[in-house]
């Protein structure tokens, strides 16, 4: 191997910067560490004159990602673009064919092309590095992929997206609406160019879908994700969920069951003595269960600049030491397919909040609906009740024990049939320890 490893970098914003910085910083220790020099040769963004905080005067400048990834002045591609399509995926499939390793943050680029780009990367012989796209600075896919080899995972779980972690944390503390919250993470720079991505859940689904196919030696599917974000969380939720000893997390889970690998992204309870449960803020978690390990879970930045820079630079250092894991654990043609587990499926305990119109009968009438499906109450609490005492509707709050979607889905059907209740009925499902 050549003494010195020629990076270069395609988009230069935040992450890109970090990256540029913590190479300077460590420097020293990386040659130590790797046995060579790195040193970034070449970078691509959009604004060539723009102060990017480092001195770029002995870097190559170019206009295109595209020919970045095709020089012949660089050894290893940094892709730091993002977008599932366009110039960070011609980018990074250019440098893999022109026998370049490739380091990337991007997520939605490998929810929808890993495969193909691992198929290559094998094919050439090279590596296809991407700590950096799940759970920003956490070291989850190495965990994963050689940590845990000596495991068999049950599950793999948790908060994938800080966005939406910080939106949740701060409603529940600052009993603050959900727009304001959302609003402040945009201001702080956590959220996605179009937050409809963290929001809506599509965010966390792009990064289980990698964490499943390492968790599971599973092709990457993201279409075999059931994905719900947190829009219709609301302040009376998180109010009822902390009462009743429970936190409202946006998780990812993925997880071993009879009729396959169940993939879901969802707000969901989780019971606050948990690990997940602690974790506040932009600050993501990652919990696996395992027969070896039990259970582990792993705490830290999801998102931020030095945070995301942290894995690139890992993934940079291994390159630069020569090591070239396959990028999905398994052979590209080992990967077994996955097919989507219907969310009818889904077994566990769900919390339920029904705006009941407050007159006799109406606890019998939903319980009996339960009943008749086997559906087992752990609680039933009324909060409160209609001022004026004319019958106007009062939340009330379910907890079931055990059960399956179709079965709560078909009772809350009856119960709106029955006329108990004034709107649609709120369902959560609770996470199992
Ligand atoms: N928008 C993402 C988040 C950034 O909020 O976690 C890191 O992928």
């Amino acid at each position: 191997m050549a003494e010195i490893l020629r990076i270069g970098i395609a988009g230069v914003g935040t992450v890109g910067a970090s990256v540029v910085r913590l190479l300077a910083q460590q420097d020293e220790a990386l040659r130590a560490r790797t046995g060579r020099k790195v040193v970034v040769s070449a970078i691509s963004a959009r604004d060539k004159a723009k102060d990017r905080g480092f001195d770029t005067s002995a870097i190559k400048f170019f206009d295109d990602p595209v020919a970045l990834a095709a020089s012949e002045d660089i050894d290893l591609f940094v892709e730091l673009i993002g977008g599932d399509e366009g110039p960070a995926r011609l980018a990074v499939e250019t440098a893999l064919k022109h026998g370049k390793s490739v380091v990337t943050a991007n997520k939605a680029l490998l929810a929808k092309h890993g495969l193909a780009l691992a198929a290559l990367a094998e094919e050439k012989r090279v590596a296809l590095a991407y700590e950096a796209s799940v759970a920003g600075g956490i070291p989850i896919v190495k965990t994963l992929r050689e940590g845990l080899a000596g495991n068999s995972i049950e599950r793999v779980y948790g908060i994938l997206n800080g966005t939406c972690n910080y939106i949740l944390s701060k409603m529940e503390m600052e009993e603050m609406p959900f727009d304001v919250c959302l609003k402040e993470a945009q201001r702080l720079g956590y959220a996605e160019a179009d937050p409809t991505f963290d929001i809506g859940g599509f965010d966390t689904a792009h990064k289980l879908a990698i964490l499943a196919s390492l968790a599971f030696g599973t092709e990457i599917d993201a279409e075999a994700i059931s994905v719900e974000g947190i829009e219709h969380v609301t302040l009376a939720d998180l109010k009822a969920a902390e009462e009743l000893g429970y936190r409202i997390k946006l998780l990812g889970v993925a997880q071993r069951t009879p009729h396959g690998v169940e993939q879901r992204v969802h707000p969901t309870m989780v019971r606050k003595t948990t690990s997940i449960a602690q974790v506040m803020g932009v600050t993501n978690a990652v919990t696996i269960d395992a027969d070896a390990v039990h259970e582990l879970t792993l705490v830290g930045p999801g998102a931020g600049g030095n945070a995301t820079a942290s894995a690139v630079v890992a993934d940079i250092a291994d390159i630069a030491r020569g090591v070239r894991s396959r990028p999905l654990g398994l052979p590209r043609a080992a990967l077994s397919k996955v097919k989507r587990v219907e969310m009818q499926r889904h077994e566990g305990g769900y919390y339920i909040r029904l705006a009941v119109f407050d007159k006799p009968g109406a606890f019998a009438g939903i319980a009996t609906r339960m009943a008749e499906r086997g559906i087992s109450l752990e609680s039933i609490v009324q909060r409160g009740r209609g001022a004026d005492k004319t019958g106007a509707p009062v939340p009330v709050v379910l907890i079931t024990y055990a059960t399956t979607e179709k079965l709560v889905r078909e009772a809350l059907d009856a119960i709106m049939a029955d006329g108990f209740v004034a709107e649609r009925p709120q369902s959560i499902r609770i996470e199992r320890e």
